[in-house]
């Protein structure tokens, strides 16, 4: 099978790339330039690739023309400004490149023949944040404070209303939260900001503590949106769908930068940042009850394994090993906890 995910040279992209050539498909891509330090140019996925490309997702006609180019049979959007902060740094940019790039994947998609199946990547920060308990439901409303959240919500809104309005292929929605693993270089996300930290033997400064958060290893929500693929092309698995971590996975921030440190070892530690900060929702939790039940899915790694998968990854890494054979070797680790 040929995949092609759009938005493949950020976090997720290289990590889902690599999953799918460990499971013998065929993998393309097109996104905006690699970030240095990222998987995509550390694991030298370029070499990887039936065909990889530069296309800003903006641009409508760009896109059709690199989706046509790869012909490909399923196509993962993730292509996104994917950062809080940076989304009150540049709205218009974000909702351009979230919403808009959203109906361009859309309608290159639709113009694409050779197209079986179709995941449109959201996120857990598309639900009205109402401060529940309860894990959100993909029934629940959505909404969105931050520019970041709205943009995705309002993509989340564009698919569902595409998807009844127009024919094409069987295309589903994934929410999935916040995740944690190696090579995260994007600015902002505090895995990424520990990491680099520890790395330099200096002490990150922590913005809020004491904020809950769930935290799920990247490979068990990309194996989310995997199996949401397979459900699809077997003619079912439309709709939306939650792929979070479970109950034992909500910890505070500064829990997690703690246990870090310990696994980093070497007197690893952190410090309060105590300035002011742009607001930032309190704990989405999602409930994936619904993936768990009518997908089979779940997830392998739990909270303290995904969080020493991340560590290890980083360490090795650090340490000189060859970026591309850790990730491979996660992923058969990953996949021998079928
Ligand atoms: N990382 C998380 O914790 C998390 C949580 C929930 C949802 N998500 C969603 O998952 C997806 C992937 O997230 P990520 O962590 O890999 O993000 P990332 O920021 O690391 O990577 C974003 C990717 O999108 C591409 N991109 C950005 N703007 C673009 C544009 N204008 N045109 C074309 N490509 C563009 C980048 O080049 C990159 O390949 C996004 O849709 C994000 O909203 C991520």
């Amino acid at each position: 099978m040929h995949y092609l995910i759009t938005g493949h040279t950020g976090f997720k992209g290289p990590w889902l790339a690599l999953l799918l050539l460990s499971r013998g498909h065929r993998v393309s891509g097109f996104a905006l330039d690699p970030p240095d330090g990222g998987l995509f140019k550390r694991a030298g996925l370029a070499d990887l690739l039936v065909y990889d490309s530069r296309v800003d997702i903006r641009d409508a006609e760009a896109t059709a023309a690199a989706m046509s180019a790869a012909a490909p049979d399923v196509v993962v959007h993730m292509a996104a400004q994917s950062l809080v902060r940076e989304s009150y740094r540049d709205p218009r940019y974000t909702y351009e490149t979230n919403a808009i790039g959203t109906l361009n994947a859309l309608e290159a998609v639709a113009a694409t023949p050779s197209v079986r199946a179709h995941v449109v990547v959201t996120t857990d920060k598309v639900y009205r944040n109402v401060d529940q308990e309860a894990g959100y439901v993909e029934t629940d409303p959505l909404g969105g404070d931050d520019p970041y959240s709205a943009s995705k919500a309002m993509a989340d809104l564009l698919a569902q209303s595409w998807i009844r309005s127009f024919p094409g292929p069987p295309t589903a929605i994934a929410r999935g939260g916040n995740v944690i693993g190696g090579a995260d270089v994007s600015r902002d996300r505090l895995l990424p900001d520990l990491m680099a930290a520890y790395a330099r033997g200096e002490a990150p400064l922590l913005r809020f503590p004491h904020a809950v958060r769930p935290w799920q290893h990247v490979l068990d929500c990309l194996n989310g949106y995997l199996t949401l693929v397979d459900a699809l092309l077997a003619g079912s698995g439309l709709g939306q769908w939650n792929f979070g971590p479970g109950r034992d996975s909500f910890v505070e921030v500064g829990k997690v930068a703690t246990l870090a440190a310990e696994l980093w070892g070497g007197g690893a530690h952190w410090n309060l940042d105590d300035g002011e900060h742009p607001h930032e929702a309190n704990l989405l939790a999602l409930d994936a009850s619904k993936a768990q039940r009518e997908l089979g899915w779940r997830n392998r790694l739990g909270f303290r394994d995904a969080l020493a998968w991340t560590v290890d990854w980083e360490r090795r890494v650090h340490g000189g090993a060859d970026p591309l054979t850790v990730a491979q070797e996660q992923i058969a680790a990953f996949e021998n906890l079928r």
